[in-house]
């Protein structure tokens, strides 16, 4: 598309963005004036000393110096895309969010990541993918912050920083990268036993994708929808990739590493470049917002829980098309912030306390990644909205703001931000009631089954299917030092399966444990497998 040429206040200014800093035809220091010469900097005499007065040699390896910013605290390692989302209107019955309307055509960028690689790390390790969509609304910027698995390790925000510690490289060796191969992440996930189900699925063949553009992305918490009379659904949001499903085999993904670390990133670009643009269905699972929160006894607020299609089924509401390869990595790709609470009026939080502590942890953690408090003006993260808002100065402040009195309601500025009948467009909290009740560090007793949809899962598998997953076990497993934490998630995989925890035993040499757990029988749900693969016909 054209160039924006907007100022972060939305001032037309004529001026594209991006160009900046490579324009015209002349080599120019920083500050425009013309270069004769940029190979050798300024001596006393051909085999003299450096003067330090050559301002040419200092301003360009002192910005070279500064190039790095950290990389983000997870998720590192990722790629990106623009593209559009175009609604089919499905959505209108239960929220007022305008880029859901029938027709409504909305600019997005995708990134898509795995979550514990360094920035630097291969595409195909077995790992969770991050799916985050920035959708540029006219009410305001929408980021659906999600992951290819639809169940997370924890279900409390506080445990998020050890999770990560217990995935990411051992302190003293550093070493692997992928997640699953070593001691801390096996010891944690048979301790913290909630992580038993999103583990399953980094084991089954979900955990190694064959492209970006052949997986599904959850946004895993339940949302709550509000429509244009403030009545309000709790809803999960899906991806559903119109190539189907695919994934590599454990051997292929291991090649691929050594072979062509950059398989996904590759696979993105050349894909779009070559006009084959992926497409995904965007669905929700719609609920009754009860005040208990759950649906068919699963409590919704618990991001460790799905709700099996077969209950609820997926219904489309628009379809996103990735068409655009960014121009530069680092000012799109690397820069991009997104956060769980960019919400457009329509679209709700609800209490789940892991999408809670993400409400707080991904402003504070860009404050240091993007370097102050103003990276909401860095050109891939400005709205398309007019932005007016009361944020002053600071660090790599670009806007120019007019008006003297950064305050609400002032005598000064003139104008009114809050016309009447604005409430119709603005953002407004939906009223829940909070229950009276004493505070308390705990969590409700809905969250302690940690077993059941995992044995729901391993039964919905193929046999094939169910063969990765044993192979997978016992290859990671088989990573660890410490026998007793390999005896302890086969504790955890006997309270899932017999035959599941009979094979990997068997695989690792140690004795076959028995569940402490009652093996109630789950209904076993073929269908469950084929979800996502293949995209109904029309
Ligand atoms: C980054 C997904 C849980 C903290 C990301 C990214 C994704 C993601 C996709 C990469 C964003 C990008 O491409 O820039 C999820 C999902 C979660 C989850 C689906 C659970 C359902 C959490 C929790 C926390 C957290 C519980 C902290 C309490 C972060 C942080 C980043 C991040 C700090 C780096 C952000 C940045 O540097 O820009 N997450 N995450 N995440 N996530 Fe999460």
């Amino acid at each position: 598309g054209a160039p924006d040429t907007r100022t972060p206040t939305g001032a037309e200014t004529g001026v594209p963005k991006i160009a900046k800093g490579q324009q015209g035809a002349y080599l120019t220091t920083a500050n425009g004036a013309r270069l004769r010469d940029t190979d050798h900097s300024l001596k006393a005499g051909p085999r003299g000393p450096v003067l330090l007065q050559d301002h040419h040699l200092r301003e360009k390896i002192t910005h070279f110096d500064h190039e790095r910013i950290p990389e983000r605290v997870v998720h590192a390692r990722g790629a990106g895309a623009h593209g559009t989302f175009v609604a089919n209107g499905a959505a209108e019955k239960v929220t007022r969010a305008g880029f859901l309307k029938q027709g409504r055509e909305t600019p997005v960028f995708v990134r898509f990541s795995t979550v514990l690689g360094s920035r630097g790390s291969a595409d195909t390790v077995r790992d969770t993918r991050g799916f985050a969509t920035k959708f540029y609304t006219d009410e305001g910027t929408f980021d659906l912050v999600g992951n290819n698995m639809p169940v997370f390790f924890i279900q409390d925000a506080i445990k998020f920083p050890d999770v990560i510690h217990a995935g990411k490289p051992h302190p003293d060796r550093e070493i692997p990268q992928a997640q699953s191969a070593h001691d801390t992440f096996w010891d944690f996930v048979s301790l913290h036993t909630e992580a038993q189900h999103h583990t399953i699925w980094n084991m089954s063949d979900r955990g190694i994708p064959r492209s970006y553009r052949t997986m599904e992305g959850f946004g895993v918490h339940t949302f709550r929808l509000v429509d244009e009379a403030g009545a309000t659904v709790l809803a999960k949001f899906h991806w559903k990739p119109k190539l189907g499903v695919h994934s590599l085999t454990w051997e292929e993904a291991q090649m691929i590493s050594g072979m062509d670390p950059d398989f996904h990133r590759r696979d993105l670009y050349d894909a779009i470049e070559a006009g084959a643009f992926p497409e995904w269905e965007l669905g929700i699972q719609v609920f009754p917002d009860t005040p208990e929160e759950t649906f068919a006894g699963i409590d919704l607020l618990d991001p460790t829980k799905i709700v099996p299609e077969e209950l609820a089924p997926v219904q489309a509401i628009g379809t996103l098309t990735l068409n655009k390869t960014p121009r530069n990595f680092f000012a799109e790709t690397e820069q991009v912030a997104f956060h769980v609470g960019h919400l457009p009026p329509g679209i709700d939080v609800t209490n789940d306390p892991l999408m809670q502590g993400r409400l707080f942890s991904y402003v504070d953690t860009q404050l240091t990644r993007l370097g102050g408090p103003n990276f909401t003006q860095i050109p891939i993260n400005r709205p398309h909205a007019d932005v007016n808002d009361m944020l002053r100065d600071g660090f790599h402040q670009h806007a120019v703001h007019a008006g003297v009195a950064p305050y609400r309601p002032n005598s000064l500025d003139g104008g009114n931000p809050f016309p009447a009948g604005d409430r119709e467009h603005a953002f407004v909290d939906t009223p829940v009631t909070v229950a009276e009740a004493p505070k308390v560090r705990a969590a409700p007793a809905s969250f302690d089954d940690h077993y059941s949809q995992v044995r729901l899962f391993w039964q919905s598998m193929s046999p094939v299917e169910k063969e990765h997953i044993i192979r997978a076990y016992t290859f990671e497993l088989g990573k660890c030092y410490h026998q007793a934490i390999k005896e302890r998630q086969l504790q955890c995989l006997a309270n899932v399966d017999p035959v599941l925890c009979e094979q990997v035993a068997t695989g690792l040499g140690l004795p076959v444990p028995q569940p402490t757990v009652p093996l109630a029988e789950v209904q076993p749900s073929p269908a469950l497998s084929q979800v996502g693969r293949e995209w109904p016909a029309d």
